[in-house]
């Protein structure tokens, strides 16, 4: 069987070497080229493109791709996209409110996407296939590597404790002790709708004198993570180091954490100057158990 065409979006350049030109006309409207197009007729693609940052804008060029795809007639397209934008609304509180992690996940079926690679998923909680509104994904964790990395490489030692800010990442944690606070966000505020504070974190763990390793799925304005440092350094732990499959890093949130340890760190789901582990590995590692894909 012939191996899958790949086609590499230039946001992807620090990992392979992009084959896709994408750019912008004067007005801001995304410009695509896929010169391999041709080549793409009754093959199964694999599109490697992140969508983040500029989430908009990255999403609407991969509907651009996909739609190119669809027109010349690849027979099976898969989307390696390390962190899925929009992830983190998938429920309704608010009436009409839109649940866009399903809308986003619809649109990307209908344009094509038979299935989207993904790391750490927000609104998934295991590892492997899944289904999420039309769109199938299969979802990998960075959360291993991440526990080994505070290990080794940032000197916690095989006795830390490993435990999660949030019940969502639970899984992250489980095979490491399955330690998580219970997080409750407020009501949204005012005209902030947008965003909810965290509220109340609860749990208690015995930590004092042991070092600690705090993983979630992500760190976005940082706020998680400094209210679960806040409570570690509260209960006396001694060394403890932050890390998440995506980060964001929003608002300067690294110079609040650093108040309290000078360990944050992530993958590379996201290009950031804390990104100390990469998803390069897990996705050959992943390949290698798709005959066809990699
Ligand atoms: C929450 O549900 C997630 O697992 C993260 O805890 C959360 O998204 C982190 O957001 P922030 O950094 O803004 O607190």
């Amino acid at each position: 069987m012939a191996e899958a065409v790949k086609l590499i979006s230039p946001n992807f350049a620090d990992i392979f070497t992009p084959n896709i030109e994408i750019g912008e006309f004067p007005d801001g409207d995304s410009h695509v080229r896929i010169p391999l197009i041709g080549e793409c007729k009754d093959r199964e693609v694999v599109v490697f493109h992140r969508l983040y940052p500029r989430q908009n804008t990255s999403l609407v060029a991969l509907l651009l791709i996909l739609d190119s795809l669809k027109e010349i007639g690849a027979k099976h397209v898969s989307v390696v996209a390390p962190y899925l934008p929009y992830s983190r609304q998938d429920k309704k509180k608010l009436n009409g409110e839109v649940a866009s992690a399903y809308v986003i996940c619809n649109l990307l079926a209908r344009a094509g996407c038979d299935k989207l690679i993904s790391f750490d998923c927000h609104f998934l909680n295991k590892e492997g296939p899944a289904k999420f509104g039309e769109l199938n994904i299969e979802n990998i964790s960075m959360g291993k590597v991440l526990v080994e990395h505070a290990k080794d490489a940032a000197f916690l030692g095989e006795g830390c404790e490993v435990i999660s800010p949030d019940m969502g990442a639970n899984y992250l944690v489980k095979e490491h002790g399955g330690k998580s606070y219970k997080k409750v966000r407020k009501e949204y505020e005012g005209d902030k709708i947008h965003y909810r504070d965290v509220g109340e974190m609860d749990g208690d763990f015995d930590v004092k004198g042991r070092n600690v390793l705090l993983l979630d799925d992500m760190i976005s304005t940082g706020a998680t993570m400094i209210r679960a440092l806040e409570k570690l350094t509260e209960a006396g732990a001694k060394k403890i180091c932050c890390a998440a499959t995506h980060g964001l890093f929003l608002y300067n949130c690294v110079d609040k954490i650093k108040k309290f340890t000078d360990c944050v760190y992530s993958t590379d789901t996201i290009v950031n100057d804390n990104a100390k582990v990469s998803v390069k590995q897990k996705l050959t590692d992943f390949g290698a158990t798709q005959p066809t894909l990699f």
